[in-house]
């Protein structure tokens, strides 16, 4: 995911890059061209000019000028890596569908320090197909409706119920994408134990973002020491659930669905419970910036599109006068909010919370008239896809109201896709309708202070988008 990038570069500045400058003075010299560009300075390459626009609310213009340049497919020198940049929804879709067979996922060392071996990020081949669709069938929309709704809708208003008065909605929202995973996983309830593991967790996080050297980097130190304490509380957790099974006691979540799998080494074995805390902390790590930051930016998107605001409001109002019996939302409310898809689809499509996905050529792949040399490093741009004119009619504004318009999603794809399509994207997408029903029947609310989105190193509001809160008066107060 391209955020955690950024950090990399310094360490493979000082090793990666000098081999690659020279590689690539080589390749260019052949017949078979690599896509046109510019590699920048020697060793640092184009890095400076991407963090410098990606720290500002417009970060468009460094690819838009590249492409502008040289085409949709440019090549530039990124993070200690020449790195090819894909812009156009074909050659994205054709890159993510050949995962294993032309490309594949690339992310740095650190990541795999941080979020363990054995998790789906770096799993291949076989047990990669498997276990991704172990994940999917635990997230999949039978899942949500028959098990997880109850659980989102009554952490949701549990969350909720206590706000009040000035709240940062970020730091909130985290908060509850964080419980609602861990009950998915594991079925623990709020309590002070989730709430300390989430501190460490967020250290963990932390990590992503700095140098990971340990040496040079106390923040690494410390992430790396972090996700120690987690893995130790988590592995109690699982010993724990081993041994109710091993006495007939049986729960319904992604832990039981891990113990009833073979395992990687098939032959009935099993995982073990290291193999088991990695699968685990990669599901934490997946589903909760991304889900919260994304519940966030849909109330600042609406917040400063007040019509969009209030045709949300009339659809989720609604919705709370028909259900007078009761307070709960059932399967059929969530398929009963279309604008709220509507906004949730251009949430997705114009904040781009992973804007985009690292991939690396397993071979010489030709592309549009271009050869990609094997072991390149390439970024597939899902970002520059959702903000070009030529896909969407005015590209870069808020505005939900097209999605009713189109049903054709061929250039939409917020969850990457191919075999690598995010496993939680259903998941999510629950998540954010309950948040928003309960949100605006409750409360309304204004911006306490400005804020403002940017990129860098992940994509945020800079203040964690500070709100003040209001009760409103016409909805009776329910838990
Ligand atoms: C708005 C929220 C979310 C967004 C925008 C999002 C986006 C993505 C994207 C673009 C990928 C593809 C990465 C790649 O191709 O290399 C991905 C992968 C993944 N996502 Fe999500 N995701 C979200 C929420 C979640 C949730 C709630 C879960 C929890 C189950 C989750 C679990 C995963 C996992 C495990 C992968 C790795 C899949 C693999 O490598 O096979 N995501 N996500
Ligand atoms: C979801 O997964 C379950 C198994 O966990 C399966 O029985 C069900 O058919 C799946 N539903 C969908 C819609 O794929
Ligand atoms: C939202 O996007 C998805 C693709 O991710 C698409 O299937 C769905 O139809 C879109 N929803 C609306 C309301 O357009």
């Amino acid at each position: 995911m391209m955020d955690y990038y950024y950090y990399y570069f310094f360490l493979t500045l000082l090793s990666l890059s000098t081999v690659t400058f020279f590689l690539f003075r080589t390749t260019t010299g052949r017949k078979n061209r690599l896509p046109p560009g510019n590699v920048g300075l020697p060793l640092i390459g184009e890095t400076l000019q991407l963090i410098s626009a990606y720290k500002t609310e417009n970060p468009e213009p460094f690819i838009d000028s590249r492409v502008a340049r040289y085409g949709s497919l440019f090549t530039t020198h990124v993070f200690g890596e020449r790195t090819v940049f894909c812009t156009d929804p074909e050659t994205n879709r054709f890159i993510l569908q050949n995962e294993g067979r032309l490309f594949e996922s690339s992310y740095p060392g650190s990541i795999f320090n941080l979020v363990g071996k054995h998790s789906l990020l770096f799993m291949r081949g076989p047990l990669h197909r498997r276990m991704h669709s172990l994940t999917m069938s635990f997230a999949n929309s039978t899942i949500i409706k028959d098990h997880l709704l109850v659980d989102i809708d009554r952490l949701v208003r549990l969350n909720l119920h206590s706000w009040t008065g000035r709240i940062l909605l970020l730091e909130e929202a985290k908060k509850i994408t964080f419980e609602l995973t861990l009950k998915q996983l594991l079925s623990i309830d709020p309590c002070e134990w989730t709430e300390n593991l989430r501190k460490m967790y967020m250290r963990v996080i932390e990590g992503f973002f700095s140098i990971p050297i340990p040496i040079f980097s106390v923040t690494y130190r410390r992430a790396l020491q972090a996700r120690r304490r987690v893995a130790e509380a988590l592995s109690l957790v699982v010993k724990e659930r081993r041994k109710e099974r091993e006495m007939g006691m049986k729960k319904n979540d992604m832990l039981a669905a891990l113990f009833d799998s073979d395992g990687g080494g098939g032959g009935g074995v099993g995982f073990s419970d290291d193999e088991i805390v990695d699968f685990l902390v990669s599901l934490l790590v997946a589903g909760y910036d991304t889900t919260s930051t994304t519940m966030t930016l849909a109330v600042k998107f609406l917040t400063d599109t007040p019509v969009a605001l209030a045709h949300l409001k009339e659809e989720h109002d609604e919705i709370r006068t028909k259900k007078v019996a009761s307070v709960t939302l059932e399967w059929e409310d969530y398929k009963s909010m279309p604008f709220t898809q509507c906004v949730i689809n251009e949430t997705l499509r114009v904040s781009n919370i992973i804007g985009g996905v690292f991939r690396r050529a397993m071979t010489d792949v030709d592309i549009k008239g271009y050869t990609i040399p094997r072991g390149s490093k390439v970024f597939t741009s899902l970002r520059a896809v959702h903000l070009d004119q030529d896909n969407f009619k005015d590209a870069r504004v808020f505005n939900p109201w097209r999605w009713q318009k189109t049903s054709d999603s061929t250039n939409f794809m917020p969850f990457g896709g191919g075999p690598r399509r995010c496993p939680g994207y259903e998941l999510a997408r629950v998540a954010l309708s309950v948040f928003l029903h309960h949100l605006v029947t409750r409360f309304s609310w204004e911006p306490a202070e400005e804020d403002k989105l940017v990129f860098f190193p992940t994509t945020r509001t800079q203040k964690r988008y500070p709100i003040i809160l209001q009760h409103r008066s016409n909805v009776a107060e329910t838990m």
